[in-house]
């Protein structure tokens, strides 16, 4: 699985990125190719997902033995998989994501910051919504995948807590800064995801990871504004 993971994600992670790039409105040169492959998976891609997570290991085998034996395998089926597995880790890193923010919004020393917490974490479940739909979209159970990438996130975001003193605005500042990298991290995964799921011409399961994604990026510019605006600045004055 890893191998076939890992040659999926080796000829479309270029794409990928790009597209997500295209998302931020920088690069438009993927557009034509990504139209034509959406026409060509757009069929297979339902029947592909009511075959359900299952498929993954005889996808894993096709895979490896096509690489040996030079025969092709079916893009569509694993450019499916490649999304179902990263729609798995983000949807483990959202519900892990509703046990954190309760604590860093108890943390926060600043009443801004805290309301900021506080309305992200219903704002995380209707996303975690957003993503169980998608899953009902592809006839699929929602199931998580433990994402390391949000544990560590979240670890750090303890241990900011525990390096600082309460009560203090640099708490704060370093609240700000994990509460960021989650949002990039969030980013770069709805960016991509919606990104594939144009790809393969699933356009319902695109919108709704767009409007998360939207949600991500205001939370992520409003969390630079909170720091810019008076904590950084009351941090800097703590230290002196
Ligand atoms: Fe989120």
């Amino acid at each position: 699985m890893a191998k076939a993971t890992k040659s999926a994600a080796g000829r479309n992670g270029g794409q990928a990125t790009k597209a997500a790039a295209k998302s931020n409105g920088r690069s438009t040169s993927s557009s034509t190719r990504t139209a034509s492959s959406s026409a060509r998976s757009n069929g297979s891609s339902r029947s592909t997902a009511s075959r359900s997570a299952g498929a993954s290991k005889s996808a894993a085998s096709r895979a490896n033995g096509s690489s040996k034996g030079g025969q092709r395998f079916d893009e569509a089926t694993l450019l499916h998989e490649l999304f179902v597995e990263e729609l798995r880790d983000i949807y483990w890193a959202e519900k892990h994501l509703t046990k954190a923010l309760p604590k860093m919004a108890k943390a926060a020393t600043s009443e801004e910051l805290r309301g900021a917490f506080q309305n992200h974490l219903s704002q995380t479940e209707e996303q975690i919504g957003r993503v169980e739909q998608v899953f009902q979209l592809l006839g699929l159970p929602a199931r998580a995948k433990k994402c390391e990438a949000m544990e560590g996130l979240v670890q750090e975001a303890q241990q900011g807590i525990e390096d600082t003193p309460k009560g203090s605005s640099v708490r704060d500042a370093a609240l700000i800064i994990c509460a960021q990298k989650v949002e990039h991290y969030e980013i770069a995964a709805y960016g991509s995801l919606a990104q594939l799921a144009k790809t393969m011409g699933q356009n319902e399961v695109a919108d709704l990871l767009v409007q998360t994604l939207e949600e991500e990026k205001e939370t992520d510019q409003l969390l630079t504004e909170l720091a810019v605006s008076g904590i950084n600045i009351t941090a800097e004055q703590e230290s002196e």
